[in-house]
């Protein structure tokens, strides 16, 4: 048999979501996809559509290095790692316990730069490679009562920027998504992280008009194809930039964030606490 020439990618979070759909776009695609997720039973009809497919958890650094091993083993190289697991905590900064601030930081954070860690001895050795980060509009811009998540994002984002800088001379490139509202559990695993705030009253209208919110533009979000479109885009365009933002409530809001007065935004924060 014919060795096989064509790409390897390994992706995270795929039981659902932005994962399943970015697997399933790269298979598309000709790739050869390694599609993970914490229980790879939730993952077999990907397997049965010609996915390989591995258990992990991105808070695992001991699963994180055999899966990638694996990877190198079964297909000898590795070019692209999309950083896609995540999750979000709603919660004001003051009622959110730092256990679960952390636990937030694991999965969002140093899940994606133990993954980048482990992938990129591989990619220097080819002399190529592409590190795909799932960040987030709140990666850009921080909402009162979903400080948690865009604490994470913005440090993911930071630590991107770096990684891209640092890798630039030895032909890895880092890229970050920026979608807005996508149609996926996301907002319902959102809201289960509410049961282990310590709720103070002050802060309960704010949060519920942000609750609200947000389940309005989900509602209306995209679908996560569109964000697989966009991923698979960043990863096989011969040069990515640096941020895809994806979804016009993305760019909306990046742009507001811009022009607005910081005066402007807390004054309207002031009057609907
Ligand atoms: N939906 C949106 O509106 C939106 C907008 C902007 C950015 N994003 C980002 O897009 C990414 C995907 O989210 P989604 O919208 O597709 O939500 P989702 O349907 O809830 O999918 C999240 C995925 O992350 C996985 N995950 C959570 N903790 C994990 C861990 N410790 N190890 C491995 N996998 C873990 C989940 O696996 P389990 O099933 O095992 O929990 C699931 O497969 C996230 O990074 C999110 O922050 C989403």
């Amino acid at each position: 048999m014919a060795p096989d020439h064509s790409p390897v990618v390994l992706i995270t979070g795929c039981s659902s979501g932005i994962g399943r759909a970015t697997a399933r776009r790269f298979l598309d695609a000709g790739w050869r996809v390694w599609a993970t997720a914490r229980d790879p039973t939730d993952i077999t009809d990907l397997a049965d559509a010609g996915c390989r497919t591995a258990a992990l958890d991105v808070t695992d650094g001991g699963q994180i290095d055999a899966v990638v091993e694996r990877v190198v083993a079964r297909d000898s190289r590795i070019d692209c790692l999309v950083n896609n697991a995540g999750y979000g905590q709603a919660g004001a900064v003051e009622e959110i316990p730092v256990d679960q601030l952390r636990a937030q930081f694991e999965v969002n954070v140093f899940g994606p730069v133990r993954l980048a860690q482990a992938v990129l001895p591989h990619m220097r050795g080819a002399g190529s490679g592409r590190i795909v980060n799932v960040s987030s509009l709140l990666g850009r811009v921080a909402y009162p009562t979903r400080g948690a998540y865009a604490g994470s994002k913005h440090a993911l984002e930071a630590l991107s920027e770096s990684l891209r800088a640092e890798t630039a001379g030895v032909g890895v490139d880092v890229v970050l998504i920026e979608p807005g509202a996508v149609r996926t559990g996301f907002e319902d695993r959102l809201h289960e992280t509410e049961s282990t705030l310590d709720e103070v009253a002050e802060y309960g209208r704010l949060r519920r008009l942000v609750d609200r919110a947000q389940r309005l533009s989900e509602r209306r979000g995209m679908a996560p194809e569109r964000v697989a479109d966009e991923i698979y885009r960043a990863a096989s365009v011969e040069r990515p930039e640096r941020r895809y933002v994806v979804g016009w409530d993305a760019r909306l809001a990046i742009l507001a964030d811009r022009v607005v007065p910081a005066r402007v935004t807390e004054w309207l924060y002031r009057r609907l606490a």
